[in-house]
């Protein structure tokens, strides 16, 4: 494991975690260098790419402003994806009472560990989420930023968490409608895994 510190202009570089999947998890990895992330998701078939990060649209817009804003970027993966369907899915935090309500339920919905029958396919446009990949006895925790383009195979068993404080702007592409639903395992190995929060302040920890 590294112990360097991370150089703290690099604000926004996509943090990769790898985990094995025991009782009690020992950590693997954990690197913001892009060559040895795009090196370890590539031994999983997983895709990391990178498209311009828009400072104006990173707070939120809405949907017709993101698709026109990456309209080129938008065409080319679909075109050569395939997909059929492309929406933005955005949480941003706001002053009405029920948004802890709100920001608890939809961090639930995909916090354990599922497959689904279609790719998941995420552009962050703004904000951060992290993907847990559980794959080959372990789990590659990918801290995605501004800029990420992450596609996580069909039938590849994984979760997602956004924090306690969720924020994100991120365009998805869907093959098909049905593909989406969540196929939940029943493994509870998300609960021992440390959470967005505590990677997220790991990281913290490694730039200061
Ligand atoms: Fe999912």
């Amino acid at each position: 494991m590294p112990e360097q510190g991370f150089p703290t202009q690099n604000r926004d570089m996509t943090f990769l975690t790898v985990y094995t999947d025991h009782d009690s998890s020992e950590t693997l990895l954990e690197t913001e260098d892009p060559e040895e992330i795009a090196r370890a998701l590539k031994e999983i078939d997983v895709r990391l790419r990178h498209w311009p990060v828009l400072d104006e649209l990173r707070g939120g817009a809405d949907q017709e402003r993101v698709l026109e804003a990456y309209r080129d970027e938008v065409a080319r993966i679909v075109e050569e994806e395939g997909y059929t369907f492309v929406d933005v899915a955005q949480l941003h935090p706001d002053d009405a009472p029920d948004w802890a309500e709100r920001a608890r339920a939809a961090r639930e919905k995909f916090l354990s560990e599922h497959t689904h029958d279609d790719d998941e396919v995420r552009f962050f446009v703004g904000g951060s989420g992290i993907f847990y990949l559980h794959v080959d006895g372990r789990v590659h925790a990918i801290l995605c930023e501004a800029g990420d383009l992450l596609s996580v195979p069909k039938d590849t068993t994984h979760w997602f968490d956004m924090g306690t404080d969720p924020e994100f702007t991120a365009i998805r592409f869907f093959h098909d409608d049905d593909g989406w639903v969540g196929n939940f395992t029943g493994n509870p190995i998300a609960s021992r895994i440390p959470d967005f929060d505590a990677i997220a302040a790991r990281r913290a920890s490694l730039r200061s």
